[in-house]
């Protein structure tokens, strides 16, 4: 562990202290110590032992002083972790030493005879010591420490030149040091590996997240984690809750570039020691086993629980543990021979594509779904897999009849992987998207649409009811109207027996009907009716969002009820009442005006108002009260240029909840303008106008905490 108990105690006193008093900058460094002390039992231990606001106020303290002393701001400050710049871009570099792959074995018979060879290598016989690791399933990172300093990370790359990915990995992922005492240990440069991965319960909020926000979901944590190494703003990239394990000390160097690795040696010691420096080690399931035989019941023993273990692991890694044996060994081209990965039974899985069926969805997209033969797949029969769209089934050319690899990862929803070129025998037949809704069953054929910016095809105007069906799924649906019980084969089954054609119905069912049903009975008949007709009582916001007009989600549906009084008032709204609203693009305006110019929109409401579903604006709809002592109570405000200590979004609301409105433009109604750094035209703008109170970011953190 890196801070022993009385240093723990030492900085948990001096955060008291730091917060009350005025700090000199002679004491610098000792808040930075604290800083870096809470930062690390927050993201490596994940603990929280003061507040947030606690915290930001240190972090504050910290951010002021530097600002006064620039000259005493040091590379490894916790202010260095706040991008400056917004965006990246990716240079390549060169790694240090070859950031070579692992061989791969499947069976204990695999892992007795690479045993076997490394005793043929070393010369060694009887029992061969061997530290166990898990084989993480992410992206593998390299950093670089330079007299103590991070200066470095990058991508693996090809092996040999990576990208470069420092000001995301300094941002975006808290828990790895930005200063490490390797010189502890006589290294003077280092390159470490690791890989960086999202927990599978982040990597659920993220989906969940998306899904809400009608993004494309990742097919796997691995996905989520590699795609946001590369992301453009690392900010973005904190925001994914990436976290990092170190597992190997790849180059470890003294001042006169000589290997110091002697040092350490073994790979068991250089977990312990990338532990007690702060760094996230695989500490807790790295193991030391004596002999192979060991090696075999750990990795049964990981494959056994994989599905309970937090992160997402496809197998695990098996090395000799001691640096001199691995001298013996040597590499190849591909891999190191004293290294060998157990991996764990496929979650992947070979199947024949027999036919692509599709689904219609609230909004009319039609999504391709291919029916497949069925198969096992770590524990779950298979007959059926999203194909996405026309694009993701043409970038992949995937035909029917096709042999095609899919794959599941944790308990992520299975996925293709791809065809297999090489299997197939003539007779698959290319895919091409149909140019009438496949779903439509009526006389007459309805033409698909594909919008522009959009990947999927859509059915415009629905017909056959299809669509309606899932529109009333969604209304009843949690995110949407919250109907307890109200599940989608309740949905589907009332919609059968005709009872529901669309929303407006739900509000107008024979309960006595239902009781009749098999399976339901007069007690689930009036637990349904008693959720109904709670839901006739639930903010407009929800009836807003329940009604499945394109591209508008549930924050849009809140930013629209906060301005109305009653739902019949959007009948007269225009493009610009939309785009007035912050955060509402003309895209989502166009499709609100679009929504209550038609005809059948507006019988639907009246139908819905009258089987009595509210229709006013609830105290739940309005934007919270604002005391009139809140520090910017009626102001108003604008950031400009980069925040460093917040983002945009982050500190707009603050400013929200402070009270203040925040506007976009600088103008006599402009109050408080909070300029980041590189604040250009709007800044000169203000200063012009004079009647602007201009705030640095500091400035307005202290003002509203006040
Ligand atoms: S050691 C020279 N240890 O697996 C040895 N790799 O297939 C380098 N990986 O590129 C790798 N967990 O991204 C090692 N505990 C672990 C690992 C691990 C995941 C990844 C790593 C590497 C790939 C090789």
């Amino acid at each position: 562990m890196m801070y022993s108990v009385e240093e723990q105690a030492k900085y948990f006193e001096w955060s008291g202290a730091f917060l009350q008093k005025m700090v000199s900058p002679e004491e610098i460094e000792q808040l930075r110590d604290v800083i870096r002390f809470f930062e690390w039992k927050y993201y490596v231990r994940h603990e929280s032992l003061i507040s947030d606001q606690q915290y930001d106020l240190l972090f504050s303290k910290l951010r002021e002083l530097e600002k006064h002393h620039p000259e005493l701001i040091t590379e490894d400050s916790p202010t260095q972790r706040v991008s400056s710049d917004l965006t990246n871009t990716f240079n390549t570099v060169s790694h240090l030493g070859p950031m070579l792959s692992l061989d791969n074995s499947y069976d204990e018979q695999d892992l007795i005879s690479f045993d076997n060879q490394i005793k043929k290598l070393t010369g060694m016989d009887g029992d061969i010591e061997y530290a166990v690791e898990p084989k993480f399933d992410g992206g593998s990172i390299t950093l670089v420490y330079e007299q103590n300093i991070m200066t470095r990370s990058a991508t693996r790359g090809d092996g040999a030149v990576g990208e470069e990915i420092t000001s995301n990995v300094k941002t975006g992922i808290p828990s790895i040091p930005l200063k490490a005492a390797l010189s502890d240990y006589g290294i003077f440069r280092a390159e470490l590996r690791g890989e960086v991965i999202i927990s599978k319960d982040n990597f659920e909020k993220l989906n969940a997240k998306r899904e809400e926000e009608g993004e494309m979901l990742f097919a796997n944590p691995r996905n989520a984690a590699t795609g946001a190494l590369r992301m453009k703003d690392p900010n973005e990239v904190k925001q994914r809750r990436l976290e990092a394990f170190i597992y190997q000390i790849g180059i470890a160097e003294n001042k006169q570039g000589e290997s110091v690795a002697n040092n350490i040696g073994t790979q068991y010691g250089s977990i312990e020691i990338l532990q007690k420096l702060g760094f996230k080690t695989p500490e807790k399931e790295a193991r030391l086993c004596k002999n192979i035989a060991e090696v075999v019941e750990y990795c049964r023993e990981m494959e056994a629980g994989r599905e309970q273990y937090p992160y997402e692991i496809d197998g695990m890694v098996v090395k000799l543990n001691d640096f001199k044996l691995q001298e013996l060994c040597g590499y190849t081209q591909h891999h190191p021979r004293w290294a060998i990965a157990y991996k764990f039974k496929a979650k992947k899985a070979l199947t024949q594509l027999l036919e692509i069926q599709y689904q219609v969805g609230k909004i009319g997209t039609i999504t391709p779904v291919a029916k497949v033969k069925p198969v096992q797949l770590a524990g779950v029969t298979v007959s059926s897999i999203s194909l996405h769209n026309e694009e993701f089934i043409i970038s992949k050319d995937i035909r029917i009849g096709d042999t095609i690899e899919i794959e599941r990862a944790g308990d992520v929803i299975p996925h293709v992987v791809g065809s297999v070129n090489d299997l197939r025998r003539g007779h698959e037949t290319p895919f091409v998207f149909p140019e009438f809704c496949p779903v439509n069953d009526t006389e007459v054929p309805v033409k698909l649409i594909r919008e522009s910016d959009e990947a999927a095809w859509r059915c415009p105007h629905c017909v056959c009811g299809a669509q309606n069906l899932q529109k009333i799924i969604f209304h009843v649906s949690k995110p949407a109207m919250d109907i307890d019980g109200f599940g989608k084969s309740y949905v589907e089954q009332f919609y059968k027996m005709g009872w529901i054609r669309d929303i407006g119905d739900v509000y107008d069912l024979d309960f006595d009907q239902i009781a009749q049903l098999e399976g339901f009975g007069t007690k689930s008949a009036n637990n349904l009716k008693s959720a109904i007709e709670l839901a006739k009582n639930k903010p407009i916001h929800r009836l807003l969002h329940s009604l499945s007009i394109h591209h508008l989600g549930k924050k849009a549906s809140k930013l629209i009820a906060e301005r109305i009084r009653n739902i019949w008032e959007l009948k007269t709204w225009t493009l610009e009442n939309y785009t007035e609203i912050k955060d509402i693009g003309p895209v989502v305006g166009q499709n609100m005006v679009d929504f209550f110019s038609q005809e059948s929109n507006l019988v639907l409401l009246q139908k819905l108002e009258q089987n009595g579903v509210n229709f006013d604006q609830m105290e739940e709809d309005q934007p919270p009260v604002i005391a009139a002592d809140a520090p910017l109570a009626g102001k108003t405000i604008l950031f400009t240029g980069t925040m460093t200590r917040l983002n945009r979004r982050e500190a707009q609301l603050m400013a929200e909840k402070a009270g203040a409105k925040n506007i976009s433009a600088v103008s006599s109604n402009l109050n408080i303008l909070v300029v980041g750094e590189n604040a250009g035209s709007k800044l000169v703008k203000a200063q012009k106008l004079g009647t602007v109170e201009v705030l640095t970011e500091e400035a307005f953190l202290s003002l509203i905490s006040s």
